[in-house]
């Protein structure tokens, strides 16, 4: 089983989401992949995909649009499980909201999407330029204003349970697999 750890991330923090979600299935004997998916050439290879994006303007980053997009005939129906990193989940009803607004569900619906998930993200501000912050200021859709959300909110044994039900959900024999 080999399994491809895809992310979209403009400041580092979903690379780092990855990255621990990749130790979670590495310590379980899982071979990963853990990659930025600009730099990914093909799929063909992979049995199954765990995919992060940071969200900026109330979607994934474009590049992950268009991974799924562009690879969208070579999934096959394998196994994805999905994950975003944001500001909006924390606050009230944010899940909801990010679950409904967040997710693309014309990309989603044509492929075999097991899980998905959003998990607090890391906004810091002073690392963030100026077109950027008028970027958030401008299309942030909560309530709060987004400046008194910075800060690294991730929340590691929630990031690494999740990998850990995906350990277990990936070892779980499909029909085909029965003698
Ligand atoms: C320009 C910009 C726009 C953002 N827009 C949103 C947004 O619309 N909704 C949200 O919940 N979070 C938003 N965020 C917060 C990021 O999604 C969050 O900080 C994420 O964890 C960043 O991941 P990264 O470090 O991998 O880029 C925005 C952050 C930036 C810098």
């Amino acid at each position: 089983m080999k399994v491809l750890i895809g992310y979209a991330s403009a400041h580092g923090s979903t690379a780092e989401v990855a990255h621990a979600i990749g130790r979670v299935l590495l310590e379980n004997d899982i071979q990963v992949k853990v990659a930025d998916v600009r730099t990914v050439g093909t799929v063909e290879e992979f049995d199954a995909f765990i995919l992060g994006s940071a969200v900026h303007a109330g979607t994934w980053l474009p590049e992950m649009s268009s991974f799924l997009k562009g690879y969208h005939d070579q999934f096959l129906g394998k196994p994805i499980y999905l994950f975003v990193t944001c500001i909006r989940v924390m606050e009230q009803h944010g899940f909801d909201h990010v679950m409904e607004y967040y997710m693309i569900p014309e990309l989603l619906t044509k492929l075999n999407i097991q899980d998905k998930i959003a998990f607090a993200g890391k906004l810091k501000l002073e690392e963030v330029d100026w077109n950027e912050r008028w970027t958030l200021a401008a299309r942030y859709d909560g309530a709060t204003w987004p400046s008194t959300l910075t800060g690294d909110f991730r929340d590691w044994e929630k990031i690494r349970g999740w990998a850990a039900k995906i350990v277990e959900n990936l070892q779980i024999p499909t029909r085909s697999d029965a003698p």
